[in-house]
């Protein structure tokens, strides 16, 4: 394992401990919706999203304690993301992380409102965690933006547009803009919030940081598309060639298979380029960034 597998892996189970903490015992009332919403919110996964938490924490100074709420907030809402998508209104699939996706599992009806409650959880999280020590007007900023980047101006926003656009070819400007919402609106707010447990950066620097973020979540869309087309379904774990399937848009559809990895190569160069004005150490960041174009699941 190499220095970056073992730092990932630890923060991935830090996440884990701190989900598990905050969600209803699975015994309790009522039993069926909360064993669903442990199934979808820890049942593997990457956790990309609270390891790039971790990351801006080390680059920022953030004792990593600090941010584990935040972390799991936000690992909640890239969970209940999923349940959706997978939904027969949405993607219908029926595999997810290598298992059958929340509503093979335990019936539409309480995975929707799996997925809603993993919503509201994720907001009690980030209003009440006594760990998260932002002042008042930096948890609700916080709030704020993470609310932004999931609404209809983020990532159901994207959402929308992915479903309404199925058969129907986009242009390129409407392909970015729909990545740009459905997947890099919340990874970005994921690196911004994190910036907003510590002292406010000079606002280049939070330029610098915010368009860092911006080039990841676009290529961390780019890339999903690309393992759609050429990733191994047990990998994955979940079926690949979906989306060609269902005539969806996506960037190797548009622009091929090869100038797909090039632009999120180069969105990847981009985003660790525009980390190098920060003073901070912002080595875990910049690895974290080529990850998201090497990873084949
Ligand atoms: C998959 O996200 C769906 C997208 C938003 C592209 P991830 O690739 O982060 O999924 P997990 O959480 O690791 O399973
Ligand atoms: C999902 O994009 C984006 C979300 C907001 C969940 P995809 O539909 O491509 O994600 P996968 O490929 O099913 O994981
Ligand atoms: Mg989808
Ligand atoms: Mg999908
Ligand atoms: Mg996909």
């Amino acid at each position: 394992m190499s220095e970056l597998e073992r730092w990932m892996s630890a923060r991935g189970h830090r996440c884990e401990a701190a989900i598990s903490r905050w969600l209803p015992p699975q015994q309790q009332f009522p039993e069926s919706l909360h064993r669903a919403m442990h199934y979808a919110a820890l049942n593997g996964g990457k956790h990309f999203r609270p390891l790039l938490v971790y990351a801006c924490g080390e680059a920022l100074d953030i004792p990593e304690e600090r941010l584990d709420g935040l972390a799991a907030a936000l690992d909640m809402l890239h969970a209940y993301s999923l349940v959706h998508d997978d939904l027969p209104a949405m993607d219908d699939d029926d595999l997810r992380r290598g298992k059958p996706s929340c509503h093979k599992a335990f019936g539409e009806a309480t995975a929707i409102l799996a997925g809603d409650a993993l919503q509201a959880l994720a907001f009690k999280v980030l209003a009440s965690d006594p760990a998260l020590d932002a002042s008042p007007a930096a948890r609700i900023r916080i709030i704020e933006l993470i609310a932004e980047a999931i609404g209809s101006r983020g990532m159901a926003g994207g959402q929308a547009v992915d479903l309404e656009s199925e058969g129907r070819r986009l242009d390129p400007a409407e392909l970015e803009a729909m990545h740009i919402h459905k997947t890099g609106a919340l990874i970005r707010a994921s690196v911004m919030a994190a910036a907003h447990c510590s002292p406010p950066l000079p606002e280049t620097q939070r330029q610098q940081l915010d368009h860092y973020a911006k080039c990841v979540g676009l290529a961390f869309q780019i890339h999903d598309d690309v393992l759609d087309e050429i990733g191994d379904a047990h990998k994955l774990g979940k079926a690949s060639g979906a989306d060609r399937a269902r005539a969806k848009n996506t960037y190797p559809a548009l622009f091929g298979l090869r100038e797909s990895q090039q632009m999120a190569h180069d969105l990847i160069a981009e985003a660790c380029t525009s980390l190098e004005r920060l003073e901070q150490n912002t080595d875990r960041l910049k690895a974290l960034a080529s990850f998201v174009i090497e990873r084949q699941a």
